[in-house]
């Protein structure tokens, strides 16, 4: 089973302030703010939902198609993911925008100020994923990952127009979607993935009841953090699935894309439910031992390791029903 993965492409510019942000703002001066912040530390980190997702599964052995736009500045971003395994001949290379950037500076206190450049993600909507799937030798299901919300709207509507399975991962774009849009996003989606946030932003902007997203999907998946997963089908019991416990947790940043990339590989290696999410839930607890989203490794006979550890072997899974 091939996957497409379509969703954002980004850099994060991470650095550190050793003073306090709240001290550099005067109270009497906010009407004219002119601030410079003296960095300590600048971490650049390769990230965005599409190529964190197509990292994991090149890890696992896949060839993911990875369908997003990016700036001319993706060449060393995309010459190191297709070293990897990953198909980047569906990526849309801006003529004019840089690849999407997340500048953020924190201080030691955890404050933070940040700006989000979406750049050559503006560019997504120009693609037509139906053609670029053909183009990359098919797929069998196309992930919708949080993108340009033009872009994830048509990719959805390609989807169904040309009868490909899809999965709606909306996350963080939830937020600045419409009630008719998340409807569009989700209605007739092979998988839904949300976490638990989103799940109840998705229940409440839509009105939809639990059963009633369900009757749309035919798989939901949410994930709770340290609490676990759960996984949904309409007439069936719902699956609850333990997270892995880690011990040093270094980095919380793209814990979901690893759960998502875990979950696929099994899924596309034809694993039941329960299995899809425990791999997913040893791969996320992997991921969060390393800083960065696509700087753990792994292989399919590691993840087989882990996920046994954790939860037995294959044909023992079952997951607990709830
Ligand atoms: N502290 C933890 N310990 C063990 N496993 C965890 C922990 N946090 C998350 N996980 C695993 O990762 C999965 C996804 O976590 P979570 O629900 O926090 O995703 P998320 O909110 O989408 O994260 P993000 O968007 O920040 O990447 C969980 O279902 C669980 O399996
Ligand atoms: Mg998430």
């Amino acid at each position: 089973m091939r996957i497409a993965v379509t969703g954002s492409i980004a850099t994060d510019h991470l650095m550190t302030f050793p003073g306090r942000i709240a001290d550099q703002l005067l109270a009497d001066r906010l009407d004219h703010v002119s601030l410079s912040f003296l960095v300590d530390t600048l971490d650049i980190r390769d990230g965005g939902v599409a190529a964190n997702i197509a990292y994991g599964l090149a890890r696992l052995g896949h060839r993911p198609l990875l369908v997003g736009a990016a700036g001319a500045d993706f060449a060393p971003y995309g010459q190191r993911l297709s070293a990897l395994g990953v198909d980047i001949s569906a990526v849309h290379i801006s003529r004019t925008r840089h690849t999407a950037r997340f500048l953020c500076t924190t201080d030691p206190d955890g404050n933070q100020i940040a700006s989000f450049y979406p750049g050559a993600m503006t560019e997504a909507a120009g693609i037509d994923v139906a053609a670029a799937v053909r183009r990359g030798g098919g797929a069998d299901l196309v992930v919708i990952g949080a993108d340009d919300p033009e872009a994830m709207l048509r990719h959805t509507r390609g989807c169904r127009t040309e009868g490909m399975r899809f999965a709606a991962d909306p996350a963080q774009q939830l937020a600045r979607l419409d009630n008719a849009q998340i409807r569009e996003l989700v209605e007739g989606a092979d998988h839904l993935f949300t976490n638990q946030y989103e799940r109840a932003l998705l229940l409440t902007k839509t009105g939809w009841t639990t059963e009633e997203v369900l009757g749309r999907v035919r798989v939901w998946v949410t994930t709770f953090g340290a609490k676990g997963s759960r996984v949904e089908r309409a007439d069936e019991p719902a699956l609850s699935i333990t997270a892995v416990p880690t011990i040093e947790a270094a980095d919380p940043t793209g814990v979901g894309d690893a759960f998502r990339a875990g979950y696929l590989a099994a899924l596309a290696t034809g694993d039941d439910a329960a299995r899809c999410a425990q791999t997913g839930s040893a791969l996320a607890a992997h991921a969060l031992t390393c800083v960065g989203t696509q700087t753990y490794t792994t292989n399919p006979a590691h993840l087989s390791a882990l996920t046994n550890a954790a939860y037995g072997s294959a044909n023992l899974s079952g997951g607990e029903t709830s």
